[in-house]
C-alpha cells in the first residue's frame, strides 16, 4: 500500500455534519445545517416525475438544457437589468458547491492568493488550497462585520488573483451595501483581480434590503463568476443543482474544467426547473416567505437571554449567548444539543483561527412548528 500524502491534511468532517450527527444522536431539533425541513412545491415534484416518465433520462448538453438557461437569462435580466446570453454565459452545475469548486480550479494556480472574508462558508478554503492557492482571510467581527477597505487593500500583493465574496452572507446574515460593492469594484479593477461571487441566497433579503448582483456592476461584469443554487431557490438542497454565470471568455475556460468533472447535470430535473421557474412568482415570493420565518424566530426570542444580531438576508440568524454562558462556542453548542435538544453551529467554525465571540448560527428554513419548538427550548435556558 503506497503512503497516502493527504492533499488536505487539515480537513476533517465539516462542522455541519458533526452537528447534524450529534443532533441525530441526541434527537435534538436540528437548526444547524442549512436545509429546509419541509417539502418543495408539489407542482415542481410532479414536473420532475413527468420528465423522468417521459424519457428525458440521458445526458443533457454540457452547458445545461437550453430551456433552463433561457429561463435563467430572463430571470437575471428581469432582476438585475443586465442581459445574459443563454448560449454562452450560463452553465448548469451540480449545485453551488460544484460551481464554486470548478470556478476556483479554472483560475487558481500554485502560489496565487485569494482574498476571502471571514466568517466564511467552509468549502472555499479547501478548494483554493487543493490547487496550490493561498487563502488570505480578512476577518470581520461582530456585531457589524464591517469591512475595512483600507485593510483589504493592504492585503493585496502581486500574487493576488481573486476575491471571493458571499452576498448575502452565510453565516452573518448581512447583505453587502452598494458602497462595499463599489469598493470591491475599485479594488478589482485597480489590482486586476477576478471576483467569484457566491450569491446562493440572492432571493432571501429582508426589511427593505436589496440584493445587488456583481453581474449588474459594469466594472465587475467581465471579471466575475456569479454562483447560484437551485437547492436554496426551490427548497431542494438534496438535488444538488445550481448554475454559474460568466462572460463568454471566462465561461469558455470554466467549461473546459466542467466538462471533465461532471460533464452535465441531472437532465429531467433541469427540464422540470425550466418549466417551474417560468412562473416568476415561484421565486419572487421567497423573500417574504423566509422573512415571515425570521420574524417568527425573532419575536419568539425577544426578551430571552439570547441577543439577536441583525439578519438582513440568508436563512440564518446569529444568537449571542454572552448572558447565558462563557463557555466556548463549540462547548456551548455541544451543551445545547445534549442538555436542551437543540443543534446550532458555532460561528468560530467559520474562521480559520476559531475566533470566539459567543455566537451561534441557527437556520430558520424550518416548519413554523419546528421554529416554535426551538423557541421553547431556547427560552427554557
Ligand atoms: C454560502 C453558500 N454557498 C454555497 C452553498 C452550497 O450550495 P449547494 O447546496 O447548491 O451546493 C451553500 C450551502 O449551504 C452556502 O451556504
Amino acid at each position: 500500500m503506497p503512503t497516502i500524502q493527504s492533499k488536505l491534511p487539515g480537513v476533517g468532517l465539516t462542522i455541519f455534519t458533526q452537528m447534524t450527527n450529534l443532533a441525530n444522536q441526541y434527537q435534538a431539533i436540528n437548526l444547524s445545517q442549512g436545509f429546509p425541513d419541509f417539502e418543495p412545491s408539489e407542482k415542481l415534484l410532479s414536473l420532475v416525475k413527468k420528465y423522468y416518465a417521459a424519457g428525458y433520462n440521458q445526458y443533457a448538453p454540457m452547458a445545461g438544457v437550453l430551456a433552463l438557461r433561457e429561463q435563467i437569462a430572463q430571470k437575471q435580466e428581469a432582476l438585475y437589468g443586465v442581459a445574459v446570453d443563454a448560449a454562452t454565459e450560463i452553465t448548469i452545475t451540480s449545485g453551488g458547491t460544484q460551481a464554486l469548486f470548478s470556478a476556483i480550479s479554472t483560475l487558481i494556480r500554485p502560489g496565487d492568493e485569494v482574498l476571502i472574508f471571514e466568517p466564511a462558508y467552509d468549502s472555499y478554503r479547501p478548494a483554493i488550497e487543493l490547487y496550490g492557492g493561498k487563502v488570505v482571510a480578512i476577518p470581520l467581527v461582530a456585531p457589524d462585520f464591517q469591512i475595512d477597505w483600507h485593510f483589504v487593500r493592504s492585503q493585496v500583493t502581486s500574487a493576488t488573483r481573486m476575491v471571493l465574496i458571499n452576498n448575502p452572507t452565510n453565516p452573518t446574515g448581512r447583505v453587502w451595501s452598494a458602497a462595499d460593492l463599489a469598493d470591491l469594484a475599485d479594488l478589482a479593477t485597480a489590482a486586476d483581480l477576478f471576483v467569484l461571487s457566491d450569491e446562493v441566497y440572492e432571493h432571501m433579503v429582508y426589511s427593505g434590503h436589496v440584493h445587488q448582483s456583481v453581474w449588474s456592476i459594469p466594472k465587475l461584469h467581465d471579471r466575475s463568476f456569479v454562483v447560484a443554487s437551485f437547492g436554496k431557490l426551490l427548497h431542494t438542497t438534496g438535488w444538488k443543482m445550481g448554475y454559474i454565470l460568466a462572460s463568454e471568455p471566462l465561461m469558455r475556460e470554466f467549461q473546459k474544467v466542467h466538462q471533465y468533472t461532471v460533464f452535465s447535470a441531472n437532465t429531467p430535473v433541469q427540464y422540470a426547473i425550466a418549466d417551474f421557474i417560468a412562473d416568476a412568482h415561484e421565486y419572487l415570493q421567497l423573500g417574504s416567505f423566509f422573512e415571515g420565518k425570521r420574524n417568527l424566530l425573532q419575536a419568539g426570542l425577544a426578551g430571552s437571554k439570547f441577543r439577536l444580531l441583525p439578519c438582513e438576508g440568508t436563512y440564518f440568524q446569529l444568537l449571542d449567548y454572552s448572558m447565558v454562558s462563557d463557555a466556548s462556542e463549540m462547548d456551548f453548542a455541544r451543551q445545547l444539543i445534549v442538555d436542551h435538544k437543540i443543534a446550532t453551529v458555532p460561528v468560530s467554525a467559520f474562521y480559520c483561527n476559531s475566533l470566539n465571540q459567543n455566537l451561534l448560527r441557527v437556520c430558520f428554513a424550518k416548519k413554523d412548528e419546528t421554529i416554535l419548538q426551538a423557541i421553547d427550548n431556547l427560552r427554557s435556558i
